[in-house]
Protein backbone atom coordinates (compact mmCIF):
# COMPACT_ATOMS: atom_id res chain seq x y z
CA UNK A 1 0.00 0.00 0.00
CA UNK A 2 1.38 3.00 -0.97
CA UNK A 3 -0.28 6.48 0.17
CA UNK A 4 0.45 9.18 -1.67
CA UNK A 5 0.86 8.76 -5.89
CA UNK A 6 3.62 11.83 -6.15
CA UNK A 7 6.83 12.08 -7.29
CA UNK A 8 8.13 8.80 -4.96
CA UNK A 9 4.96 7.22 -4.36
CA UNK A 10 4.68 6.02 -7.90
CA UNK A 11 7.46 4.92 -9.19
CA UNK A 12 7.88 3.05 -6.05
CA UNK A 13 4.37 1.50 -6.32
CA UNK A 14 4.92 0.87 -9.42
CA UNK A 15 8.77 -1.12 -8.96
CA UNK A 16 6.86 -3.40 -6.01
CA UNK A 17 4.12 -4.66 -8.83
CA UNK A 18 7.23 -4.99 -11.49
CA UNK A 19 8.43 -7.44 -8.37
CA UNK A 20 4.88 -9.06 -8.09
CA UNK A 21 3.64 -7.45 -4.62
CA UNK A 22 0.07 -6.46 -4.84
CA UNK A 23 -0.02 -3.16 -4.70
CA UNK A 24 -2.74 -0.34 -4.03
CA UNK A 25 -2.06 3.05 -4.11
CA UNK A 26 -4.42 6.10 -2.48
CA UNK A 27 -4.22 9.67 -3.10
CA UNK A 28 -6.58 12.49 -2.83
CA UNK A 29 -5.83 13.51 -6.60
CA UNK A 30 -8.37 12.37 -8.56
CA UNK A 31 -6.88 13.15 -12.09
CA UNK A 32 -3.58 10.79 -10.43
CA UNK A 33 -5.93 7.83 -9.37
CA UNK A 34 -7.96 8.09 -12.95
CA UNK A 35 -4.54 8.02 -14.96
CA UNK A 36 -2.98 5.39 -12.98
CA UNK A 37 -5.99 3.28 -13.16
CA UNK A 38 -6.15 3.31 -17.06
CA UNK A 39 -2.13 2.59 -16.57
CA UNK A 40 -1.19 5.62 -17.29
CA UNK A 41 1.92 8.40 -16.14
CA UNK A 42 0.60 10.91 -13.48
CA UNK A 43 3.57 12.40 -13.26
CA UNK A 44 4.96 15.61 -15.84
CA UNK A 45 8.62 15.41 -16.42
CA UNK A 46 11.07 12.45 -17.50
CA UNK A 47 11.08 9.22 -15.42
CA UNK A 48 12.82 6.72 -17.25
CA UNK A 49 11.01 3.44 -17.57
CA UNK A 50 7.90 4.49 -15.15
CA UNK A 51 5.09 4.54 -18.37
CA UNK A 52 5.98 0.54 -19.03
CA UNK A 53 6.08 -0.24 -15.33
CA UNK A 54 2.78 1.55 -14.33
CA UNK A 55 1.21 0.09 -17.89
CA UNK A 56 2.32 -3.39 -16.90
CA UNK A 57 1.65 -3.43 -13.26
CA UNK A 58 -2.17 -2.33 -14.16
CA UNK A 59 -2.37 -4.58 -16.85
CA UNK A 60 -1.62 -7.98 -14.75
CA UNK A 61 -3.72 -6.31 -12.06
CA UNK A 62 -1.06 -5.88 -9.68
CA UNK A 63 -1.46 -1.96 -9.43
CA UNK A 64 -4.23 0.21 -8.87
CA UNK A 65 -5.02 3.30 -7.35
CA UNK A 66 -7.78 5.05 -5.29
CA UNK A 67 -9.61 7.71 -3.94
CA UNK A 68 -10.77 5.71 -0.70
CA UNK A 69 -8.97 5.79 2.18
CA UNK A 70 -10.54 3.05 3.33
CA UNK A 71 -7.97 0.24 1.14
CA UNK A 72 -5.62 1.13 3.71
CA UNK A 73 -7.70 -1.28 6.13
CA UNK A 74 -6.61 -4.42 3.76
CA UNK A 75 -3.00 -3.78 3.65
CA UNK A 76 -0.15 -5.65 4.74
CA UNK A 77 2.45 -2.65 4.99
CA UNK A 78 2.07 1.09 4.31
CA UNK A 79 4.34 3.77 2.80
CA UNK A 80 3.79 7.09 3.44
CA UNK A 81 4.92 9.57 0.46
CA UNK A 82 2.71 12.53 0.88
CA UNK A 83 4.65 16.21 -0.03
CA UNK A 84 6.10 17.96 3.39
CA UNK A 85 7.19 21.22 1.65
CA UNK A 86 9.85 23.56 3.10
CA UNK A 87 8.87 26.52 4.22
CA UNK A 88 10.77 29.41 2.47
CA UNK A 89 11.12 31.53 5.83
CA UNK A 90 11.68 28.99 8.79
CA UNK A 91 13.10 26.14 6.50
CA UNK A 92 10.51 23.69 8.74
CA UNK A 93 8.71 21.35 6.59
CA UNK A 94 4.63 21.69 6.04
CA UNK A 95 3.36 18.66 7.64
CA UNK A 96 -0.65 19.22 7.15
CA UNK A 97 -0.43 16.56 4.19
CA UNK A 98 1.94 13.99 6.21
CA UNK A 99 -0.96 14.50 9.11
CA UNK A 100 -4.07 13.69 6.99
CA UNK A 101 -2.36 10.95 5.51
CA UNK A 102 -0.91 9.50 8.88
CA UNK A 103 -4.85 10.15 9.90
CA UNK A 104 -6.33 7.83 7.45
CA UNK A 105 -3.35 5.60 8.14
CA UNK A 106 -4.16 4.94 12.25
CA UNK A 107 -8.27 5.14 11.17
CA UNK A 108 -8.29 2.30 8.56
CA UNK A 109 -4.79 0.52 9.14
CA UNK A 110 -5.61 -3.17 10.56
CA UNK A 111 -4.63 -4.57 13.36
CA UNK A 112 -1.75 -6.56 11.86
CA UNK A 113 0.08 -3.60 10.91
CA UNK A 114 2.31 -3.63 13.93
CA UNK A 115 6.15 -4.27 12.85
CA UNK A 116 6.47 -1.91 10.27
CA UNK A 117 10.45 -1.16 9.90
CA UNK A 118 10.81 -4.48 9.28
CA UNK A 119 7.90 -5.11 6.57
CA UNK A 120 9.31 -1.82 4.80
CA UNK A 121 12.69 -3.03 5.01
CA UNK A 122 11.90 -6.09 3.38
CA UNK A 123 9.62 -5.16 0.80
CA UNK A 124 12.56 -2.66 0.01
CA UNK A 125 14.91 -4.98 -0.45
CA UNK A 126 13.07 -7.24 -2.68
CA UNK A 127 12.11 -4.17 -5.01
CA UNK A 128 15.01 -3.00 -5.58
CA UNK A 129 17.49 -6.03 -5.91
CA UNK A 130 18.91 -6.87 -9.39
N1 LIG B 1 10.49 14.02 -5.17
C1 LIG B 1 11.74 13.82 -4.74
O1 LIG B 1 12.71 13.80 -5.53
C2 LIG B 1 12.00 13.55 -3.28
C3 LIG B 1 13.31 13.23 -2.89
C4 LIG B 1 13.56 12.94 -1.55
C5 LIG B 1 12.53 13.01 -0.62
N2 LIG B 1 11.29 13.36 -1.03
C6 LIG B 1 10.23 13.40 -0.01
O2 LIG B 1 9.26 12.40 -0.31
C7 LIG B 1 7.97 12.87 0.11
C8 LIG B 1 7.03 12.82 -1.08
O3 LIG B 1 7.51 13.74 -2.06
P1 LIG B 1 6.96 13.74 -3.55
O4 LIG B 1 7.93 14.53 -4.36
O5 LIG B 1 6.61 12.35 -3.98
O6 LIG B 1 5.63 14.61 -3.39
P2 LIG B 1 4.54 14.95 -4.52
O7 LIG B 1 4.04 16.30 -4.24
O8 LIG B 1 5.06 14.62 -5.89
O9 LIG B 1 3.37 13.89 -4.24
C9 LIG B 1 2.64 13.88 -3.05
C10 LIG B 1 1.31 13.17 -3.33
O10 LIG B 1 0.63 13.03 -2.10
C11 LIG B 1 -0.74 13.25 -2.33
N3 LIG B 1 -1.40 13.58 -1.07
C12 LIG B 1 -1.39 14.74 -0.38
N4 LIG B 1 -2.07 14.62 0.77
C13 LIG B 1 -2.53 13.35 0.80
C14 LIG B 1 -3.31 12.63 1.74
N5 LIG B 1 -3.74 13.19 2.88
N6 LIG B 1 -3.61 11.35 1.47
C15 LIG B 1 -3.19 10.77 0.32
N7 LIG B 1 -2.43 11.40 -0.61
C16 LIG B 1 -2.11 12.68 -0.36
C17 LIG B 1 -0.78 14.37 -3.36
O11 LIG B 1 -2.03 14.42 -4.02
C18 LIG B 1 0.37 13.94 -4.27
O12 LIG B 1 -0.07 13.09 -5.31
C19 LIG B 1 8.18 14.29 0.66
O13 LIG B 1 8.36 14.20 2.08
C20 LIG B 1 9.47 14.72 0.00
O14 LIG B 1 10.14 15.71 0.77
C21 LIG B 1 10.99 13.62 -2.34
Amino acid sequence: MVVGLGYVGTPLAAALASKGHDVTGFDIDPDKVALINKGLNPLPGDEPGLDELLAKGVAKKRLRASLDPEVISRARGVFVAVETPVDEITHDPETKALRSALGAVGKFSNKGLTDTSTRHDEYLDDAYSS
